[in-house]
């Protein structure tokens, strides 16, 4: 798999991920503590956008039904989310 550039960090801030379509796949890029992370954007409870979520430290808040995944892992961790993130090499 070759590296793409998606954005410059510049671009995300710390409460606000970055949204990227890239070859079809629709990713969040997050910052946390000034690591970069990039996960699935598409909630796997429904068709909400995670990066349009409420992001709390390391994690974020689905903006439909409120599923908490962390940001880090890709990990689900509460509500009605039903798997964890795909999360991708940065
Ligand atoms: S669409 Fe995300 S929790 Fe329901």
């Amino acid at each position: 798999m070759a590296w793409k550039t998606v954005c410059q960090t510049s671009d995300i801030k710390n409460d606000i991920p970055k949204y990227k379509k890239i070859d079809g796949v629709e990713l969040a890029i997050y910052t946390v503590d000034g690591e970069y992370y990039a996960l699935e954007d598409v909630c796997p409870h429904g068709r909400a956008y995670l990066h349009e979520g409420i992001v709390d430290g390391d994690t974020v808040e689905c903006p439909m039904h409120d599923a908490l995944f962390n940001i880090t892992t890709g990990e689900w961790l509460d509500g009605p989310g039903c798997r964890n993130f795909i999360s991708y090499p940065v």
